[in-house]
């Protein structure tokens, strides 16, 4: 009866080695790796939904980007070119604006001609005047334009990011100063 019962409790022992204990092994191993793959997906799905809320871009092209210059250093006639925002600071009689130096016909980088005193596109000659009104070509919009922010201390930032089409030159598009 005794050596029965030692037999019994050989049985319901669990193995130490062989084919049942490598099973064992194998299931933790899978379950591991279930817990590791869950983990990873949450990890790209946390990564991914707080990409939502980071801004794409703070600076350059795309984000604000600051003029060289103060609003009150502008005079009526100014033009300052500003590669980095990809946009001329303009100043008219009706006050600032900033304008997107991309032709509106065809997409050309339009330069400012200091000496006519307009933008002259040098790909099928469009003109516009330094409200970005478009006065002569095939162009058929003014210029667009930025969103300006003038500061207290007039420093002018412009928002690259948020341009916008016009049918034509209104006197509140530029920020009085
Ligand atoms: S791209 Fe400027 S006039 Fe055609």
């Amino acid at each position: 009866m005794a050596a029965e019962n030692r037999v019994h409790a050989a049985a319901a022992a669990p193995p130490t080695s062989g084919p049942a204990a490598e099973g064992m092994t194998r299931r933790q191993l899978l379950r591991s790796s279930m817990f590791a793959t869950i983990g990873a997906m949450f990890g790209l799905a946390a990564a991914g939904g707080g990409g939502m809320f980071w801004p794409i871009k703070l600076s350059g092209f795309g984000g604000i980007v600051p003029a060289p210059v103060k609003a009150h250093e502008m005079q009526v006639g100014d033009v300052v070119t500003v590669r980095d925002g990809k946009y001329y600071l303009t100043r008219s009689e009706d006050g600032l604006m900033a304008l997107y130096w991309k032709c509106v016909h065809l997409g050309c980088t339009v330069p400012w001609n200091a000496a006519a005193g307009k933008f002259m596109c040098p790909c099928h000659a469009s003109v516009y005047d330094i409200t970005g009104q478009n006065i002569a070509g095939p162009a058929p919009r003014p210029l667009d334009m930025m969103e300006i922010t003038v500061e207290p201390d007039g420093t002018v930032l412009v928002n690259t990011g948020k341009i916008t089409e016009r049918v034509r030159h209104e006197p509140e598009h530029a920020v009085k100063i």
